[in-house]
This record gives structure tokens, C-alpha cells and sequence, in this order.
């Protein structure tokens, strides 16, 4: 097991490949396994680095924190290991991370990758609804909040018809400790507006959504699209909000176009 100690926490993370640093940032409340299928086909042409955030996966819990405070953690990371300049991908909540890594680091990402993500803040009924999540993970643990979310993180296909994508995903929701779910419910409902960021990326950057994301709709990426000059979008059919595991083929095949140009292997960021 990997392990890279940072201000206050450790990190637990997955290594493999060589080549160019590729980042995964995972969504929530999940872990790094949720990349499994990026990391076992990219790794054979880039050095795939995927970490736990501090609290999830097999990282210990190590306090509160916020979004901004997230991307910090992720950036003396990737400092410590020597994975800098990197391209970044997170999906929803890594995206959240990835966009503000962005904001605060944007010298040292080479791309940017934002995967079944938004950038608007949540609204007052979105806040209230975290607040009503964070009561139920403090009364009935992280199991009742797989019960929540399941349904919505995957398209009805997967649901219907790949029990066993369903079961893993439960797997990884429950094994996420309930102080950890109400830190990140917390940052969640906190984090800033990233809308009037968007234009300001002058990176090459790929949006990838599931063509039934529920959580972050199709509209949702368009719209981002839009706001981030010379971007491109990869619409994923047959998936939800977790098109990485949903369709993993489609989402590396999206990913090595994105990455594979000449100018992003040898370093340059196209715009
Ligand atoms: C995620 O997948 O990371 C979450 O759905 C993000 C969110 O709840 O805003």
C-alpha cells in the first residue's frame, strides 16, 4: 500500500505506468477504486496517480475540510511524489477539486479533465438537503447514504441490468466512514461558485458526462463547455453520473483522444 504523508493527513494512492502524470480525482462518497478501470488501461502509456482524499478510501480521517482546502491537499501531494506538471481529472466532487486545483495551480496542470461535474455552487434547497444528509449519516452511518444516492449515480440500465457494477458501488459507498460523509457534506454544501471561473481556463480541457447523468446532467456540461474556450465534450452513452464505471471503454477510449496529441505527451497545453 502506498502511502504519502501531507500537512495534517496522510494519503493513500494508487501508482502505476510511466510516461506523463495522469491525476484521478474520485467523487463521493467513493474512493480511488472507482478509477480501476482507467488506471489498468492508461497506465500503459501514462503514469496513472490516483489518490484517496484525506477521510475516504484507505486514507485515515485527519479532520474537516474544504474543496478549496482538498485541492491544497492534492497539490502538496503531487509536489511530494514529483508528479508535477500532471493532467488532472476528477469526476463530481474530484471535479470540484480539479476546478479549483485549477484556480489555485494552473501553472503546473498540462490538462484538465472534468468528468460528471458541475461548476455552479449548490443553491439553498441543494445546502438544505446536504444539512438533512449530514442528520441521517449522523443517525443511521454511511449504509442509509448508499440507500440515498444509489439510484441516482447510475443510469437505469446499469441498475436494471449490471447487478454487479451496482454492488460494487454500494460496496465502496458503505466502507466510506460516516465522519468522513459529514465532512464532505459540509464541504460540499460550502464549496465556492466555480461559473465565472470557467472562461479564465486557458488549458486544454475534455468534459466527459454520462448521456443519463441524473446528478449532473447533459445541459450541465454543455453549458461548461461552452464557458471554457477551445474545450471538447464526450457525450457517453449508456451511463449515469459514474460513466467511468459505467462505460469504461467509451471513457478511456474519450481519454486517450484527449490525451494521446503530440503537444499534450511532450508537455505543451493545447488551448
Ligand atoms: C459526487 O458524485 O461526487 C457527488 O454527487 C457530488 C455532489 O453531491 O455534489
Amino acid at each position: 500500500m502506498a502511502t504519502q504523508p501531507i500537512t495534517g493527513a496522510t494519503l493513500h494512492f494508487i501508482e502505476k505506468g510511466a510516461g506523463q502524470p495522469l491525476v484521478l480525482l474520485h467523487g463521493f462518497p467513493l474512493d480511488l477504486r472507482m478509477w480501476t478501470a482507467q488506471i489498468d488501461d492508461l497506465s500503459s502509456r501514462w503514469r496513472v496517480i490516483a489518490p484517496d482524499f484525506r477521510g475516504f478510501g484507505r486514507s485515515p480521517i485527519s479532520g474537516s475540510f474544504t474543496v478549496p482546502s482538498l485541492a491544497e491537499d492534492i497539490h502538496e501531494f503531487l509536489q511530494s511524489i514529483g508528479a508535477l506538471p500532471c493532467v488532472l481529472a476528477g469526476l463530481s466532487m474530484g471535479g470540484y477539486v480539479a476546478m479549483n486545483y485549477a484556480r489555485q495551480f494552473a501553472a503546473e496542470l498540462r490538462g484538465l479533465i472534468l468528468v460528471d461535474t458541475k461548476d455552479a455552487a449548490d443553491n439553498a434547497d441543494q445546502r438544505e438537503n446536504r444539512n438533512r444528509m449530514i442528520e441521517v449519516v449522523r443517525s443511521k452511518g454511511s449504509p442509509a447514504i448508499a440507500d440515498l444516492m444509489l439510484g441516482k449515480l447510475l443510469a437505469p440500465d446499469t441498475v436494471s441490468h449490471r447487478p454487479e457494477q451496482v454492488k460494487t458501488l454500494r460496496d465502496i459507498m458503505e466502507a466510506c466512514p460516516a465522519l468522513t460523509i459529514e465532512h464532505a457534506l459540509a464541504a460540499l454544501r460550502d464549496r465556492p461558485d466555480m461559473t465565472d471561473e470557467l472562461p479564465k481556463i486557458a488549458m486544454a480541457t475534455l468534459i466527459i458526462v454520462g448521456e443519463a447523468d441524473a446528478i449532473t446532467p447533459v445541459a450541465v456540461a454543455e453549458a461548461m463547455h461552452k464557458r471554457i474556450a477551445g474545450s471538447q465534450l464526450a457525450i457517453i452513452p449508456g451511463a449515469g453520473h459514474m460513466s467511468p464505471m459505467e462505460q469504461p471503454s467509451l471513457v478511456n477510449r474519450a481519454m486517450r483522444q484527449f490525451l494521446n496529441p503530440p503537444a499534450m505527451a511532450s508537455g505543451g497545453a493545447a488551448s
